[in-house]
């Protein structure tokens, strides 16, 4: 992926847009956050924090967060946001030394697993800082969808380059949804729930052919969750 913060030229484009856009606010925040379930006094790491919007969430939730992301001003937007939250500019590709282990209750990864090169060793490194009794959360886009938008061969695991409606140009992983499944197994998770959401009634008023395609295609995203193996 390089070194470079492909979020960063257009953070608060992407704060305003997924404030209350129907993938972000009807689709993948409500299903992760359902994963996560109860998160009243714990300690929550999220993983490629963007502008703070699941911290605030989680925040609101009763939860104390700590947010990691690779853009700069994805983390000044996260300090604005969410005053009481710990914020760190972090690339991915690097360990976490930051973080002792067994020292966060649970993980939010939503939505960037597919710009991370190597990630069995980030994810061996969210295990490590996960308490044994935790769990992560992470959600992907759906691999049937990226396959049917870019085709090719489903299996290949490849970077491939988008540029998204907003003129965002992004690059990022395609992968299978068993290389997701090995990698998590790798890192020494098991994998305890996934789930092909559907968006919420509400997102029906927002874009009718969205709420349809979505309701019925798996073209959008998946969420999964996973607990530390106690065998490994
Ligand atoms: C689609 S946004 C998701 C943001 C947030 N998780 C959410 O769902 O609202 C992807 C985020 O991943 C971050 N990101 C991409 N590559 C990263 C890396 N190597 N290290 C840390 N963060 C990264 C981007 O800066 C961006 O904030």
């Amino acid at each position: 992926m390089g070194s470079h913060p492909q979020y960063d030229v257009f953070a608060d484009e992407f704060l305003d847009h997924a404030r209350e856009c129907f993938y972000n606010a009807h689709y993948d925040r409500p299903a992760c956050l359902e994963l996560l379930g109860e998160v009243s006094g714990r300690r929550v790491l999220d993983v490629a924090c963007g502008p703070g919007l699941y911290a605030e969430a989680l925040v609101a939730r009763g939860a104390g967060v700590i947010g990691l992301d690779h853009s700069p001003r994805m983390i000044e937007l996260c300090r604005q946001r969410v005053p009481s939250g710990e914020f760190h500019v972090h690339d991915l590709a690097d360990p976490l030394d930051q973080l002792p282990d067994d020292s966060v209750d649970q993980v939010l990864f939503a939505l960037a697993l597919e710009y991370v090169d190597d990630r069995t060793a980030l994810l061996r490194e969210l295990r490590r800082v996960l308490r044994p009794d935790g769990m992560l959360v992470l959600s992907r886009p759906h691999p049937t969808g990226d396959w049917l938008r870019h085709g090719g061969s489903y299996f290949d695991a490849r970077v491939i380059e988008e540029v998204w409606s907003q003129g965002w140009r992004v690059r990022c992983w395609l992968a299978p949804l068993e290389r997701t499944c090995e990698e998590l197994h790798h890192a020494g998770f098991l994998i305890e729930r996934l789930v092909e959401p559907r968006p919420t009634a509400e997102a029906a008023a927002i874009n009718r052919a969205s709420y349809e395609r979505l309701s019925s295609e798996p073209t959008g995203f998946l969420a999964i969750r996973a607990v530390p193996d106690p065998r490994r």
